[in-house]
């Protein structure tokens, strides 16, 4: 299968989109080389598979298929998360406005990008330009976002990246207006381990100039009984995301999975305040990745966690923030503000690096 290379998939070729020319001109995307070879030929996933309870990673959920079904779960009734960030932002966006100043937005794991819009909304009302950056390993999700908000938006332009948190935030370009702030929504960073967080954490500060910004949304702790049905929607359409992962790496990987034999599981881990994300195996089962020439047995019963989930304390996070270890260049982040609903079941938190 010639087209089956070790790297199919979101981080192969650099691109240039064509658009229609008034929009073409405002747009560039590009896919960013990834340093670590781990994250591009599938030696992730083989160690995922090979750990003991199993593991894969949760970014391979993002295939187009998986990025149109995460779109879906922000639908659903269940899943409060979007709903509740997106009533904070529309709230305080012309807040961190006024804050910023004319301000470069970059954002992690952008995806369609629609709670963007409230900044985007906020930055034109005060008739600041509008420059944005969003960066994610979904192509199709950046592209289709990157289109529609270049319609919506005249005078907006987007310099898209297409690759991991890690390559982008190490290869990211010179800010093009004064100030710039990198955005991290959605709780995505609950998908992150607490050694990745803080890795990640050590990466913005190390990207961003004094007196720029970091603007994270996370998910708060609060009863079990708000979140698991977040995670166990009625339609099913978490579950079908869960599995899609699988789907994702049949063609990815060459793999042989029966998505019939797995079944989506997911629930609140008290100890660890986290919600996770398996995919329990139905039988004795051996499954195959032949791009990676890997194969390996589960057994009936067993789980692959595909994903963790973490719901915030939120004065623990302003302090981790604040006092994080390990740092050469003694630039610090200091928390100007956090946000929260009035459940306090969502925080938004605005901060600036501070030399
Ligand atoms: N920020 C949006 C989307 C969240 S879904 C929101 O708040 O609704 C998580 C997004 O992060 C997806 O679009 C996914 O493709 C992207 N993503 C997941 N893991 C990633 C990684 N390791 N590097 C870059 N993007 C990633
Ligand atoms: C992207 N991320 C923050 C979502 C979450 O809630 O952890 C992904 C998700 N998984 C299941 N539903 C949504």
């Amino acid at each position: 299968m010639a087209e089956r290379s070790r790297s199919r998939g979101h981080n192969s070729a650099s691109t240039t989109v064509a658009a229609d020319p008034p929009l073409a001109s405002r747009l560039t995307l590009r896919a960013l080389q990834t340093g670590q070879a781990s994250e591009t030929d599938g030696a992730d996933v083989i160690a995922g598979l090979q750990q003991t309870p199993k593991v894969l990673p949760s970014k391979y959920f993002y295939d187009d298929r998986g990025s149109q079904l995460f779109d879906q779960i922000c639908h659903v009734p269940e899943y409060y998360l979007t709903r509740t960030e997106a009533h904070i932002l529309k709230t305080y966006a012309p807040a961190i406005a006024e804050i910023t100043g004319p301000c470069e937005l970059v954002e992690l794991g952008s995806g369609s990008a629609t709670k963007t819009r409230f900044l985007l909304d906020a930055y034109g009302d005060r008739n600041q330009p509008l420059y944005y950056r969003p960066i994610d390993v979904s192509g199709g999700a950046l592209k289709q976002s990157a289109l529609a908000l270049l319609q919506d938006y005249p005078t907006l332009s987007i310099d898209g990246l297409m690759g991991t948190y890690e390559a982008a935030l190490a290869q990211l370009p010179p800010a093009t207006l004064p100030s710039r702030m990198l955005c991290f929504l959605g709780s995505t960073l609950g998908n992150l381990s607490p050694t990745q967080c803080n890795r990640l954490f050590a990466q913005v500060r190390e990207a961003l100039q004094p007196g720029e910004f970091f603007l994270l949304g996370v998910d708060l702790q609060k009863s079990p009984q708000q979140i698991e049905p977040a995670y166990n929607d009625r339609e099913g359409v978490t579950a079908a995301f869960n599995l899609n992962l699988l789907r994702h790496l049949n063609w990815r990987f060459q793999a042989d999975f029966d998505l019939d034999q797995f079944r989506h599981h997911a629930f609140y881990n008290h100890r660890a305040h986290q919600i996770e994300m398996h995919l329990q195996s139905q039988c004795d089962q051996v499954v195959s990745l032949a791009i990676l020439e890997f194969s390996c047995l589960l057994r009936r019963g067993e789980t692959i966690r595909t994903e963790i989930s973490r719901k915030f304390d939120l004065a623990a996070l302003r302090s981790q923030l604040e006092h994080l270890p390990w740092n050469p260049d003694t630039k610090v982040f200091r928390v100007l503000e956090a946000w929260v609903d009035q459940r306090s079941w969502f925080g938004l938190l605005l901060c600036q690096i501070q030399s």
